[in-house]
This record gives structure tokens, sequence and C-alpha cells, in this order.
């Protein structure tokens, strides 16, 4: 869930699930379930998972459309797709592609997609909102655009410990896994990340005028999703 586009070449991708587990408590593969169920793909379907970095969302639904479907996860960095592309084989996953795309630049048709995702990438996009344009070019209208990204929770105690977590204990398990800058970076980029409301009000503005969100764990995850108008 952390990186920067400054920070990312030298990451390995291994310490990024593991940094994953245990900041998240191994909840990180759940949320992403439940990103991948609010795509509402069908067998046979089409869908998009844009930033995939390692993989794991793109699977998903990959299993949800099955081997008649189709899923291609993308992402700007070649060390997190030669991790997905291990990942899929160690799985047994067939029917998903993983290849290189830029994602305020996406190299596809208008229309192409049945659903698009993006798991914890939003945050890290350089435009956000060209970032959603350019999703919303790529989903067919009444297709979705599902947005599972970490968001600060207001209401007390969750509020002080979140606090506590982002900003001293994972810069510090950051360090440990010899990568500190990425997990300052993270707290920073969820500080400057619209709030749930304000991503809703940003999708609507971008050609998802149907926008709901799900609010998880007390606040600290939130999936948004949107359905493409016409
Ligand atoms: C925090 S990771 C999230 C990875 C994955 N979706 C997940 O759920 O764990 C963010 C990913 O976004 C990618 N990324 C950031 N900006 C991008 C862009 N403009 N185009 C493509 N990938 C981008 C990074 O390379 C990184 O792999």
């Amino acid at each position: 869930m952390a990186t920067s586009q400054t920070s990312l070449p030298s990451r390995e991708s291994g310490v990024y699930d593991l940094m994953n587990t245990a900041m998240t408590a191994g909840m990180h593969y759940r949320w992403r379930e439940r990103a991948a169920d609010m795509a509402d793909v069908e067998p046979g379907g089409s869908a998009l998972d844009v930033c995939c970095g390692t993989g794991d969302l793109a699977l998903e639904l990959a299993r949800r459309v099955g081997a008649e479907g189709t899923v291609i996860g993308c992402d700007f960095s070649e060390r997190m797709l030669d991790a997905a592309r291990a990942k899929a084989e160690r799985n047994g996953v067939s029917g998903v592609h993983f290849e290189w795309a830029d994602a305020l630049e996406l190299p596809y048709a208008d229309a192409s997609f049945d659903a698009a995702t993006i798991g914890f990438g939003a945050r890290n996009l350089a435009d956000l909102d060209r970032g959603l344009a350019e999703l919303r070019r790529v989903v067919r209208p009444g297709g979705r655009l599902v947005i599972l990204e970490i968001t600060q929770p207001t209401r007390p105690p969750l509020s002080a410990f979140y606090s506590l977590w982002f900003d001293r204990i994972v810069p510090l398990l950051g360090t440990v896994a010899g990568d500190r800058s990425a997990y300052t970076y993270l707290p920073e980029s969820v500080k400057r990340f619209p709030s749930p409301r304000g991503l809703a009000e940003r999708m609507a503005g971008t050609g998802f005028p149907r926008v709901r969100y799900l609010v998880l764990a007390g606040g600290i995850i939130t999936i948004h999703t949107g359905v493409a108008g016409t």
C-alpha cells in the first residue's frame, strides 16, 4: 500500500507484500476481495486493474470472470509486474495478463472493459482527475469503477490510534524493511488524498454520476464504486 513514484524502482515487491500483511494484520486480502466483489463482474466479463502492483486485486477479478473472461493488470513498475506474473503462475490463475501501462495515459480503446479497479493506487497518481478520466474512458457505459483506498478515520478512539500507527509505527516498520522513505510517504499521501465524500464528488465530476462508498475498519479503508454514465 505504500510506494511513491520516486522510491518505487528500488522497492522489493516481496517486501511490499510482507509490509501490507504486517501493517493490516493480513486484512488487506479481505479488502481486495470486497473490492473485487463490488466490481460486479460476471463470468466471461472483462476488467482492468490499474496500478496493479503485485497483482492481488487482478487475481481476485480473474477468479470472478473465469477462464472465458479477460483481466488485465497494468502498472508502470516492471518489478511489480514480474511479481504479479509469478504470483498468477504460482496460484494457477489463467486469463489474467500483466502489462506495462501508465494510468494517466491508458493504451486501451474507449469502452473496452466491463469494470475497472484501482487498489491503493489512486493516492499515488500524479494527477487524480486525469486518472479518473482515463478510467471513465476505458469503462463501458453502465460499467463500474471501484476504488479501494486508505482513508483517515475522523472519530476517536480510532483517529488517535490511526495517527500513532501511521505517523510513528509504519515508518519504523519501513525502516526495518529497508525503505523508510516509502513508508513515510504513505501517511503523507493519505493525508493529501480527498476525503471519502471528496473522492465521490471527483468521481461524479469525471463521468461516474452514481457513486457509493463503503467505509471499513472504522474508517481506515474506503471502497468507492461508480457507475459510468452514458
Ligand atoms: C501502493 S501500490 C498498490 C498495488 C496494488 N494495487 C495493491 O493493491 O497492492 C501502487 C502501485 O501504483 C503504481 N503506480 C503509481 N502511479 C502509476 C501510474 N501513473 N501508472 C501506473 N502505475 C502506477 C505503482 O507502481 C505501484 O505498483
